[in-house]
């Protein structure tokens, strides 16, 4: 089932979208924003990636759509745990012109309700940088919660960088949609 949000819709991954996918691990402005880390993909690697990275029960990889930009990034609920029903999420729009324009917060949206929801998840897990500030304002206003900081975790451009650890709870995201009537508007 693809997921839908008020404009965006999350469906999987194809082999057409390798290039949007690969685009991503090869960008260094991307790179330096997220957690994770890559070399560089090649298109045969990118390929191969993709047979064994399609969705299962342990991780969700969706392709970001709307109508009228097309494909335009990634979300994810990885390493799901059905025992302690909880996910972690990403998320990363390929192109800057198609930030800041509320798909974000839309994707969000839509991998809260879809976790909660339809999976009975009951947390989600997330991490960003201090100074991805986007990032920050996006979960903030999405209801997400820090929950700590992960003291010079991931090494990257020459230093150690702390690791801001967020998370929300299905309460917390009820509470969100009540005051904000955000599926309603
Ligand atoms: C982080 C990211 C997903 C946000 O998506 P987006 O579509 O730009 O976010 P939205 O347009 O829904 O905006 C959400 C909030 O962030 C704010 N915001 C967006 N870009 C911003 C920026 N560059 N600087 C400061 N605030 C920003 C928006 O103003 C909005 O807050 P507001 O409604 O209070 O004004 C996107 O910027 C991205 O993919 N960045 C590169 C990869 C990345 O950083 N991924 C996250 C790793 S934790």
């Amino acid at each position: 089932m693809n997921i839908y949000g008020k404009r965006v819709v999350l469906r999987a991954m194809e082999k057409s979208d390798c290039e949007l996918i690969r685009g991503m691990f090869n960008d260094p402005e991307i790179e330096d924003l997220v957690v994770g880390w890559a070399f560089p993909v090649s298109a045969f690697a990118q390929e191969k990636w993709l047979e064994t990275h399609y969705n299962d029960q342990k991780s969700f990889r969706f392709v970001i759509e709307t109508k009228e930009d097309g494909p335009l990034g990634i979300a994810t609920l990885t390493d799901i745990d059905w025992k302690n029903r909880r996910a972690t999420h990403g998320i990363k729009l390929a192109n800057k012109a198609h930030r800041s324009k509320g798909v974000g917060t839309d994707t969000v949206m839509a991998i809260m309700k879809y976790a909660f929801d339809e999976l009975g998840l009951h947390r989600l897990d997330g991490s960003r940088f201090g100074t991805n500030e986007a990032s920050k304002r996006l979960y903030d206003k999405c209801g997400w919660i820090d929950e700590g900081i992960k003291r010079e975790y991931v090494y990257k451009g020459g230093q150690f960088r702390d690791l801001t650890m967020m998370g929300i709870l299905s309460s917390d995201y009820y509470s969100l949609i009540e005051k904000t009537h955000y599926w309603e508007t």
